[in-house]
Formats: structure tokens, sequence, C-alpha cells
């Protein structure tokens, strides 16, 4: 039995519990993809609420792969140190910092949810393995064969950045519809070339993807893969597949599994509590691959349940995350925990907190004059 609150070790890397906080955009940067305070109080503070693991919100690997202007990137050396900035406080409250490198693909150029979501504000051209559009989207360009060579070399090239970053887990953004994603799935996927086609070409580029990150990152750091196991669409992407195709990865050195599903089109999703969890066992139980589940997970009872039954070995929570940062304190508050939590000794007197484990105050750096 997996208890919530006991580390998790991957490769030189330990989460102190199994709670992470799941990627979510927050459309608020600043031009060209720069992270804003906005991003480091979000991050910082859901990092102090207990997390084991805070992951940023999905960054792009070149401009035209955001989902919105106003998404995070780090496809240039200019992105650094703002990135660095919110690896530092993440990981100055005990938990570690993780990034989601993501390109948006098809998906890409259209706006926040709150101001028309999908309804383009016909910033760029997106790109695309087919010119097949998502409905309500313009068509993207399908991609050339330099267009693809491209894309993989700014996956290690930012993976290399978020390593100098400060970054200590990477994850590849391969769900949701996005780039990687409309590769693997033949509802998207209609190339008749060596990326396309059947299921060896269709996972080749996120193959060659996790090859080149792989690489690029030191030995040390785990790396992982979002997946959508299943487009929720007969005849679409499969749990099947996705458990073939994670077997290949952790081969090919993939630590950690994250599964997710839909988003290539839209779907018939049966949406309930740990909707997603199926995938995530059957992920976990065909390959062994340490393994995430996400999706209406809410109470720790129920998350504690899941890695109980063998379903996953490490949680991840989203919009429970924003109602209420201090939900790994609830926690373990319910499941009589409390001694495993290690609050900053700035809260102790909230939290009455046992733990004499002591945050390293030599990370904080004056704020610049305002
Ligand atoms: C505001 C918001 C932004 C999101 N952005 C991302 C993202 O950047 N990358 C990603 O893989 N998933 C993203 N998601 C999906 C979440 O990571 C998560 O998988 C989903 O919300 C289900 O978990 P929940 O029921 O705990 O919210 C986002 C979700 C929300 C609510």
């Amino acid at each position: 039995m997996t208890d919530l609150f006991e580390p998790l070790a991957l490769r030189g890397v330990t989460l102190r519990n199994r709670i992470g906080v799941a990627p979510m955009c927050q459309y608020s940067c600043a031009p060209d993809g720069l992270p804003t305070e906005w991003h480091l109080a979000h991050l910082h503070s859901r990092a102090i609420g207990g997390a084991g693991l805070v992951i940023t919100e999905a960054t792009a690997v070149a401009p035209e792969g955001r989902i919105t202007p106003a998404d995070l990137g780090l496809w240039s050396d200019g992105h650094l140190p703002g990135h660095a900035r919110l690896a530092r406080a993440i990981a100055s409250t005990g938990a570690v910092p993780a990034i989601q490198l993501a390109h948006a693909g098809r998906k890409a150029s259209s706006a926040a949810p709150w101001i028309g979501g999908m309804a383009r504000e016909h910033g760029w051209q997106a790109l695309g393995p087919s010119a097949l559009a998502m409905p309500g989207m313009d068509t993207p360009r399908a991609m050339t064969e330099a267009d693809i060579h491209r894309v993989i070399e700014d996956f290690a090239a930012t993976a290399r950045r978020a390593i100098a970053a400060g970054y200590r887990l990477i994850e590849i953004h391969a769900a949701h519809g996005y780039l990687l994603h409309s590769f693997l799935s033949p509802l998207s996927n209609q190339r008749n070339d060596g990326w396309g086609g059947d299921f060896a070409g269709r996972t080749r580029l996120l193959r060659e993807v996790v090859s080149v990150v792989r690489a690029a990152i030191p030995d040390e750091v785990p790396l992982a893969v979002r997946f959508s196991h299943t487009d929720w669409i007969e005849g679409g992407w499969s749990t099947e597949e996705t458990v073939a195709l994670a077997r290949e990865l952790k081969a090919a050195g993939v630590d950690l599994a994250d599964v997710s599903s839909g988003g290539v089109l839209p779907a018939e999703i049966p949406m309930g509590p740990g909707y997603q969890v199926p995938g995530a066992a059957a992920v976990r139980a065909g390959t062994g691959i340490v393994t995430a589940a996400v999706g209406l997970i809410t109470e720790p009872q129920q998350a504690q349940a899941i890695l109980d039954e063998g379903k996953a070995d490490l949680i991840l929570l989203a919009r429970e995350l924003l109602r209420d940062p201090y939900w790994p304190v609830r926690a373990a508050a319910t499941l009589g925990r409390m001694e495993a939590m290690q609050m900053p000794p700035q809260y102790d007197r909230a939290w009455n907190s046992r733990n004499k484990t002591r945050i390293d105050l030599a990370v904080a750096e004056p704020l610049p004059p305002l």
C-alpha cells in the first residue's frame, strides 16, 4: 500500500509526497511568452501549499507553438531569467519544479477562454500533421519534413534551457489534441509518408522528440510524457495504443506516464470522479511505468484509494488546487498524516507543524525596487 505522503524517487529526484500540481495555462504572459508576477505567485503559492511536484503550464518550444499569445514560452535564452525565478521559488519550498514542454500544433493561435476561446485572433498560421481543421478553427498547414525536423530540434533546445533554468523534471505534452497527440491520432494525422499511417509512423514524431529530449537532459533528471490515453471516438487513438507506446517510451528513458484523455476532436466524454483513472491503471498494469492519474480527483480518500488499488503512483490535481492550494494539508489532516507535512517555517504557527525541516532561506533574493 502506497501512502499519499510517501516520497517518490524518480532517477535523482525525490518528490516529498505523491501530490502534484497539474499543468494549467494561465493566459497571463507578458508579450513573447515571458513569465510574469502572476506565474510566480500562482506556482509559488501552490508549492507552499505542500504539493510534492509543481508543473508549469504548457510552455511553448516555438512562438507558433503557443495556444494563445498569452502562453508561456521558453524558445529563447531571453526567457531564462523569468523561468529561473519560477523554478527557484518552487524549489525553495521543498517541491520539485517541473515544466511541461509543448507545441500546440493545429490548436495554436487561439484566444484565452475569457476572450473567446477557440475564436482565433488570426495571429499566425498553425501547423499540423495534415491540413485538417479542428471544428471552429482555421485549417492548419500540413507540416513539411523540414518543419518536423525543426520542431524536434526545438524540443531538444527548450529542454536544455529548462535544465539551465533549474527545472528538475521535464514533461513532454503529447495530449489534448496538441501537436504531438495530433500526430498520434489517425483522426488528425492522415499523412502517407514516414510520419503517418500505421502505429510506427504516427508515433514516430513523439518517439523522436523523446529521444532528443532524453539526450538533452542530465541522467538524474526524470522525463515524463502526458498522454491522452483515448480520443473517446471510435477509430481514434486508443488506450491499447497508449499502452503499447508507453512501453516503448519507457525503454527509451521515459520515467513517468501522466495519463489524461481527449482533445483531438470534440467527443462525448463520460466525465465523473476519477474518469481518467482507468486509463492510468491500464498504462501502469501494461507497462510497469510509474504513472500519474489526473482528472476530477478532489477528495483525499479518493486519491489514497487510487494508490491503494495500484491504479497509479502519483496523483495530479488541477482545478481543486486552484480552489484550495492547501489541499495537501487538508489531505494530510483527513488521512491522519499531518506529521508528514513540511510547512514553511514562516507558517508554522498556523499549522502547529511538528516538522523541523527548514526551508533554505539562502535562496531568497531581494525583490527589485518597485
Ligand atoms: C485552467 C486550466 C488550464 C489547463 N492547462 C493545461 C496545460 O497547460 N497543459 C495540460 O496538459 N493540461 C492543462 N489543463 C488540464 C489539467 O492539467 C487537468 O488535466 C484537468 O483540468 C483535469 O484535472 P482536474 O479535474 O483536477 O482539474 C488545464 C486545466 C485547467 C483547469
